[in-house]
């Protein structure tokens, strides 16, 4: 299939796009390299042995998108493109709406002048906020948080009610909880150009020696050891339930339905205090750490019942919270200050 994969120099997208290229895809990427370096595609280049087409635009620019599409006869797109950061999102606030929804509704327009209709999207495990009821169903009410976690959650809105009305449209959205983690090759892997905030690449610039010590925000949650639980999952197998929800959209039993949201994660609830452990088991490097306040935003604990995604995409074989540090390591140990100290 030829994809359009927005957002594919990033973290998820990079890996997206091995993925894409392995599996026999054609790939062109639109990014704005706000979060992203383009040294990423030598890497892909590396890995796979082919060189995605790129562009470097806005998703907002909805006119060079439908161009875009219309060249590389788009015929699906996997829509990574978004700012993530929860803390950063409410001193953006306007930033995030206009980036996430305003910029999913100028692909949107794109798609249906291209006449392009199938559509996975990055949707996120936290537009279900702060809850008792874990592991935690696709069928739980939204209660985001924070602005980032209110814009995909009313993304998703946009994207049932538009499949609701137009049978046209086959969208997934997969809601996933806390990709972490590296490409196996050591080649790819996390490098937020913006903002350092999630924890595990904090953890492995700490393990490094970018970063002096770690802050643990908050250790008075309802939570086993009292610091923030979430469900880390490798971003390879992300990767891997793109590709199989691509292939559902296809599929007749959906095509009827037009939208489906599924939560991608390990089901499996990690503190921080237990993935900082695991990263010292796996990169040998004593992890300093500062307990700090709470982080505006942050819910105690997250982790997801994954049945549906199983159901429809298939048994997943999860990689394990040790093969996700383990992996994270070797690209940090060779790229210890990401893509552009690399000379390739
Ligand atoms: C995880 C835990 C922090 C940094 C993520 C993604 C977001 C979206 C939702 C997919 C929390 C604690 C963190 C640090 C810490 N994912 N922490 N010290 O906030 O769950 O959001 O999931 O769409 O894009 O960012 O991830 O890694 O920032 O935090 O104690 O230096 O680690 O409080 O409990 P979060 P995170």
């Amino acid at each position: 299939m030829r994809v359009l994969v927005t957002g594919g120099c990033g973290f998820i997208g990079s890996h997206q796009t091995v993925a894409l290229l392995a599996a026999g895809h054609h790939v062109t990427i639109v990014d704005n390299l706000s979060n992203a370096s383009v040294r990423v595609l030598d890497a892909i280049e590396q890995i796979t042995g082919q060189r995605p087409d790129f562009h470097k635009i806005n998703v907002a620019d909805t006119a060079a998108l439908y161009e875009i599409m219309r060249q590389s006869s788009t015929e699906a797109v996997i829509h990574f493109a978004a700012s993530k950061h929860v803390p950063e999102s409410f001193s953006r606030c306007l930033d995030y709406y206009e980036n996430n929804v305003g910029g999913l509704l100028s692909l949107l327009r794109a798609c249906e002048h291209a006449s392009v209709y199938k559509i996975v999207f990055s949707s996120s495990g936290s537009v279900y906020g702060e809850t008792e009821t874990l592991p935690i169903k696709e069928s739980h009410r939204h209660a985001p948080s924070n602005p980032y976690s209110s814009s995909k959650s009313m993304a998703e809105k946009i994207l049932s009610d538009l499949c609701d009305n137009d049978q046209r449209w086959s969208v997934a959205a997969l809601r996933y909880f806390n990709p972490a983690g590296a490409h196996h090759s050591g080649l790819i892997g996390e490098d937020p150009t913006g903002l350092l905030s999630n924890l595990l690449p904090v953890l492995m610039h700490v393990a490094v020696g970018n970063k002096e010590s770690v802050s643990i925000f908050g250790e008075d949650f309802n939570t086993p050891d009292g610091s923030g639980v979430r469900d880390y999952v490798h971003v390879e197998d992300v990767a891997e339930a793109h590709l199989r929800a691509l292939k559902l959209l296809d599929s007749p039993a959906h095509k009827k339905k037009g939208f489906v949201a599924m939560n991608i994660g390990r089901g499996e609830g990690v503190s921080v205090k237990e993935m900082i452990a695991a990263v010292e088991h796996a990169t040998g490097a004593p992890i300093k750490t500062e307990v700090k306040p709470r982080r505006e935003g942050d819910v105690s604990a997250l982790y997801a019942d994954c049945s549906l995604a199983t159901g429809l995409l298939g048994e997943m074989d999860y990689k394990s919270l040790d093969q996700i540090c383990v992996d994270a390591w070797r690209w940090q140990k060779h790229n210890p200050s990401g893509y552009e100290s690399n000379v390739r």
